[in-house]
């Protein structure tokens, strides 16, 4: 009775973030063991483009489409369970290249022909170079408050595929390098992200009051993340405003005491798991 289908993979989950934060060191981690999985061989990569990889999840990372069945069904052992496969979608994170991958994801979520809609982003960053005094901070919360807003402004497309295709992309911010001692945990990257994309959202509503000579107009609503809202920004609010989920988890793709191998991606995985 059981069988040994190959299931296309149905999901695709995006790599963004900015250059150095270990998008290119995850996908091959991922691609190893994977690859250890099925026996076949990694392949490299370097990132002036973006490449889509087809991955497996580890057997014992939980799904959300047969959590009940796992559970329930003895005669499913976790090594008998067909792997999970996903798409995972790595992009370049110079800054010179950002807007192409913004008109990449605003392109795939128009199209009515997508076979494989975009479940997730996941948003790297480097929890080491964020400290208040880094330009780092500054330039990471531009990239993910353009990110966010892009999301955003697509749930408010009037064309409902676009709109439905949107709604559906959760954002991961993967707070990686913590093996690095100089890195912050999730929290306070949480909170970092949250205010200096506050500041970026404050200057944008005023830069966009200017241009209207303060009467704000409705499309002017959307033009700001979490929308014209007297609160401060959180992710919370965004979530609230827009339904766009995000949520940060910190990790490392290279761990010097590597101890259980892949066990600090966990946290990761789990997320990806959740959506598949
Ligand atoms: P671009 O392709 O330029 O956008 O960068 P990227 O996000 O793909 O970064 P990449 O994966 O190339 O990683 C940059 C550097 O960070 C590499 O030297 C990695 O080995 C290192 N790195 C990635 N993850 C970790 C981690 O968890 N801990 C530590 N210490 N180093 C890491
Ligand atoms: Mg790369």
């Amino acid at each position: 009775l059981y069988r040994k289908a190959v299931n296309p993979p149905s999901s695709t989950f995006l790599l963004l973030g900015p250059s150095g934060s270990g998008k290119t060191a995850f996908l091959t981690l991922l691609e190893s063991a994977s690859s250890r999985r099925s026996n076949t061989a990694p392949r490299t990569h370097t990132s002036q483009n973006a490449t889509s990889t087809t991955v497996t999840l580890p057997p014992s990372v939980p799904i959300a489409s047969n959590q009940y069945r796992s559970v329930n069904d003895p005669s499913l052992s976790e090594t008998k369970r067909n792997p999970v496969k996903y798409i995972v979608k790595d992009t370049p994170g110079h800054g010179k290249l950002r807007s192409s991958q913004l008109s990449q994801l605003e392109a795939i979520l128009s199209s009515k022909k997508e076979k494989s809609p975009i479940s997730g982003v996941i948003f790297f960053v480097d929890a080491a170079s964020l400290s208040d005094a880094a330009e780092g901070l500054r330039d990471c919360a531009t990239y993910l408050h353009d990110v966010l807003l892009l999301l955003q402004k697509l749930v408010f497309s009037n064309q409902k595929h676009v709109s439905q295709a949107a709604s559906s992309v959760s954002v991961l911010v993967a707070a990686n390098k913590q093996d690095l001692f100089t890195a912050l945990p999730a929290g306070s990257i949480k909170e970092r992200l949250e205010h200096e994309i506050e500041r970026i959202r404050k200057s944008r509503q005023k830069g966009l009051m200017d241009a209207s000579a303060g009467a704000a107009s409705n499309e002017d609503e959307y033009e700001v993340l979490g929308t014209n809202g007297e609160e401060d920004f959180s992710f919370q609010l965004l979530e609230d405003e827009v339904g766009t989920q995000v949520s940060v988890v910190g990790g490392a793709v290279v761990s010097e005491e590597d101890t259980e191998a892949g066990a600090a991606i966990r946290g990761w995985e789990e997320w990806i798991g959740a959506r598949l």
